[in-house]
């Protein structure tokens, strides 16, 4: 019988040293909770970074997947297919724009939206061919490519990656007189934002900001860019965390709990005016609207309507941060967040860390991971009840309590 130990061992010793997981070795999952090896039962706090918003193998998801791969599982973009159509109609409808592109991974929607953006700036902006511009935020977090760590501020991200892919303006989050001075540079194409920055430790930004940037980018021809990868998908309490001010992006980037992390499934949405400056043979994916990831897409979405999972993230969101504002400990710094997307920032002392606090909570049976050093992300899958959560945070109180 192999056991945790054993488990931690080898993916040390075959795996590339890339992350640095906490030391639980998961084997099942179902709604909220997950599984070790030795038969520990946690609630998952972190949800695959948000991408498992409709619970662990929810059935309805899987059985799509499983009905669709014993059908046919790919065809590539060579030819139609049965499936793709039904989701293209589906998932425009659902979001309301004219068209989709469809991908795999959160980073390859992002990096699909800057060649769109840039495509966009040359046949229809004029903007001089391989001088267009985007504009990004500090701290942000697009994922990993080349191009995208291009833009990033993280070091870990970035270093020694180069050379470094050109055209990208960074100005500060939250801070609209630098995105009004970087819209003076008439190459300036787009402005890609995360709704709330996940990665960088839930930064929400002030309320007013995502409309006041998208009035700027509509007064200065320039695409507001949402990526709402990890935000989006009722995550905050909206299907869309641009839907908190009424903002609808010209180009929307979506990934993660669109499959309900059963599959990777991304998808870039605009429309008809942006989509088609992109024409036969400029973009593709061999697996990328793919039939499973069609038909999984379109179960998950079900869903969140079905099981209203906006509402349920909106009503316990509130009452998680509640909970932990009345925690009374001075490791806690600060409690932020939207809906279920939380973070709790924490005043690291020595045996005092943010790590310290998630490997306790994990012996007490609640799965989070530290972000930053110091901070720590509470976002449940959504299906997660009322009595769940009180039991969970009955639970992390206990952890707070051992500490003092
Ligand atoms: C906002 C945002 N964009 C893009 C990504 C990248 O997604 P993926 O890891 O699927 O490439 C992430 C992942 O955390 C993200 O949070």
């Amino acid at each position: 019988m192999m056991t945790s130990k054993d488990y931690m061992a080898r993916e040390d010793k075959y795996g590339a040293h890339n992350y640095h997981p906490l030391p639980v070795v998961l084997e099942k999952g179902e709604g909220v909770y997950v599984w070790d090896v030795e038969g520990k039962k946690y609630y998952d706090f972190l949800s695959a970074y948000s991408a498992v918003n409709q619970g662990h193998c929810h059935p309805k998801i899987v059985n799509a997947m499983v009905d669709q791969a014993k059908t046919l599982t790919l065809t590539s973009r060579a030819f139609y297919n049965n499936v793709l159509g039904e989701y293209e109609e589906y998932v425009t409808k659902y979001f309301g724009y004219e068209k989709v592109l469809p991908m795999n991974t959160g980073a390859e929607a992002d990096e699909t939206a800057i060649k769109l953006c840039r495509k966009w700036g040359y046949q229809k902006k004029g903007v001089k061919d391989g001088e267009a511009k985007i504009i990004v935020c500090e701290n942000n977090f697009h994922g990993r490519t080349t191009t995208i760590i291009s833009m990033s501020t993280d070091p870990d991200a970035k270093a020694e990656y180069g050379p470094y892919t050109p055209g990208f303006v960074v100005i500060p989050y939250n801070d609209i007189p630098a995105l009004e001075k970087a819209l003076e540079d008439k190459n300036v194409v787009g402005f890609l934002v995360e709704p709330i920055q996940g990665e960088a430790g839930v930064f929400v930004p002030d309320q007013g900001y995502l409309t006041k940037a998208s009035e700027l980018c509509k007064k200065n021809n320039v695409l507001f860019i949402a990526d709402e990868v990890q935000t989006g998908i009722a995550r905050t309490g909206k299907m869309l965390a641009c839907d908190h001010e009424n903002v609808r992006p010209d180009i929307l980037i979506l990934g993660k709990a669109i499959s309900g992390g059963v599959f990777p499934v991304s998808a870039v949405l605009a429309d008809d005016d942006i989509m088609l400056c992109i024409q036969p043979g400029q973009h593709g994916s061999t697996f990328g609207g793919n039939p499973i990831a069609c038909k999984v897409a379109i179960a998950a979405l079900e869903v969140i309507k079905e099981e209203k999972l906006e509402e349920n993230a909106e009503r316990l969101g509130k009452i998680f941060r509640d909970e932990f504002s009345s925690i009374k400990s001075d490791m806690i710094e600060l409690v932020r967040g939207k809906g279920l997307l939380n973070a709790v920032v924490i005043r690291n002392q020595p045996g005092k860390t943010a790590w310290d606090v998630c490997v306790a909570m994990a012996e007490a049976g609640v799965l989070a991971k530290p972000t930053h050093g110091n901070i720590i992300r509470f976002a449940p899958p959504l299906v997660i009840t009322e009595e769940q959560l009180r039991d969970a945070m009955d639970k992390i109180k206990a952890v707070f309590k051992k500490f003092e």
